[in-house]
């Protein structure tokens, strides 16, 4: 287990991240749009339990008492989000001041408590009526995308120096298509397509938010798990190979200039070459969300010709994803490995769910996320010893919130909030990260990788 001399380096960004839908609420305040996943969450059957996001953390009325705890936990860096249809209802034209507004009473308090802003500006919730034009498979989404983030750029881009483009296309490209109609053929036809206009989403963005700030650094957040092959029997091996094209390549690959990845002889995904050129525009950095890794299975009834597989003996958390720390050092290894030409590498999110209540003594013992984190920044600062450039790392999320079609079950955050009260209560994950934020900004890091 790392020691005292497992300092990071000055100037690391020790952040938390979240997400607009997940934590806002105000679902309709002040001049916003419905978005997509308010039609969905509204819509019978829509997500687990019945939950919304109409009211969630109520972030947007709880702001001060969130930045509150933002200082006190030391951050240096705060990953959010902007929610496109608070700013921009109709997803073209006219902006909505009071939404723009919102955003720099949020830069603003992060700023005068030392905390960098990084400000995602597509987390999955984008105005209904571009979703009812079609949303992703319309092509036209992409030019629509690249206006509003030149939008918020020159709105914000005098006190955002950080921005990602798009978080996790390839979640959206996953959610397209095990959600919605069709058979094998349409839903893959459909998920690279949408794959694809997220892809030119970012580039075409990248340029229109470099001429509105200039001082900043733009990338894209990807998740990438990691493959294993479930064996070394060729199909599996085979599989895992799929696997690596269809995920952790998929948008690495033309992100780099490498072109789409190969498979059966064809590129993944057909497009005009043109679209390769916005694609490939240099990044300032990337971003890498991490959870768990994949074990690879041969599987004709798999979209692509592969399945998940468990790892044997390995634990699950309550959604089942592997608990495996160590695949994070491997993932990075690869990356290390495989795209040397890769910008600087920032953590934009990594974090276990767990079902965490506040006990009698109004604490909450969250010690399995604790032993988690750590044990993945261990892993971080031994791919810093390998020579990897990494900047900066966000553990999603500061606050328990609405986990996306999983409702407010899985909790993620380093704060756990009363849903029913709206109570805020820092868990011990929080404490112990505030102690080994303090620690390594002061230099005696030791204590700090302990309980
Ligand atoms: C990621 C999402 C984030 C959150 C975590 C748990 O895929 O980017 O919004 O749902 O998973």
């Amino acid at each position: 287990m790392a020691g005292p001399d497992r300092s990071f380096p000055a100037g690391f960004r020790w952040g938390a991240a979240t997400a607009a839908y997940q934590i806002e609420g105000a679902w309709d305040a002040d001049g916003k749009g419905p978005s997509n996943w308010d039609t969905r969450a509204h819509r019978p059957g829509g997500l687990a339990d019945g939950a919304t996001g109409d009211v969630a953390c109520d972030h947007y009325h709880h702001l001060a008492e969130d930045l509150a705890l933002m200082r006190r936990l030391g951050l240096t860096s705060y990953r959010f989000s902007v929610s496109w249809p608070r700013v921009q209802p109709a997803g073209r034209g006219r902006w909505n001041p009071r939404g723009l507004a919102f955003y720099d009473r949020l830069v603003d308090g992060l700023l005068a408590a030392g905390i960098e802003p990084m400000l995602t500006l597509y987390h999955w919730d984008h105005p209904q009526p571009l979703e009812d034009a079609g949303g992703w498979t319309e092509r036209d989404t992409a030019a629509r995308f690249a206006d509003y983030a030149a939008g918020v750029a020159a709105h914000l881009g005098d006190r955002v120096t950080r921005w990602i483009t798009v978080n996790e296309p390839l979640s959206v490209m996953h959610d397209n298509m095990t959600g919605g109609s069709g058979d094998a053929a349409e839903r893959r036809r459909r998920g690279l397509l949408i794959a694809h206009h997220l892809l030119l989403a970012h580039g075409l963005a990248v340029p229109r938010v470099r001429e509105a700030s200039r001082r900043s650094e733009i990338g894209i957040s990807l998740n990438l798990a990691g493959m294993s092959p479930a064996s070394d029997q060729p199909a599996d091996v085979a599989a895992a190979a799929r696997a690596r094209a269809y995920e952790d390549r998929l948008f690495l690959d033309p992100l780099c200039g490498r072109g789409y990845p190969v498979v059966d002889g064809r590129p993944a995904v057909d497009c005009d070459p043109a679209d390769l050129d916005v694609v490939t525009v240099p990044l300032d950095l990337l971003g890498v969300n991490w959870y768990a890794p994949a074990r690879i299975a041969a599987d004709d009834g798999g979209l692509f010709g592969y399945a998940r597989t468990a790892f044997p003996g390995v634990p699950r958390n309550m959604l089942g994803w592997p608990v495996a720390p160590s695949h994070f050092g491997r993932l990075l290894a690869w990356l290390r490995q495989n795209y040397p030409e890769l910008p600087p590498i920032h953590i934009t999110e990594n974090g276990q769910p767990g079902v965490d209540g506040v006990d009698v003594s109004g604490a909450v013992p969250d010690l399995p996320r604790v032993r988690y984190l750590r044990a993945c920044l261990a892993q971080l600062r031994a791919a810093l010893d390998a020579g990897m450039d990494i900047r900066g790392y966000h553990v999603w999320s500061l606050l328990d919130n609405l986990e996306w079609e999983h409702g407010y079950r899985p909790q993620f955050g380093l704060v756990h909030v009363d849903f029913a009260t709206l109570a805020r209560t820092p868990k011990a994950s929080y404490h112990w990260y505030r102690q080994f934020i303090a620690a390594q900004r002061t230099g005696g890091q030791g204590a700090a990788w302990s309980d």
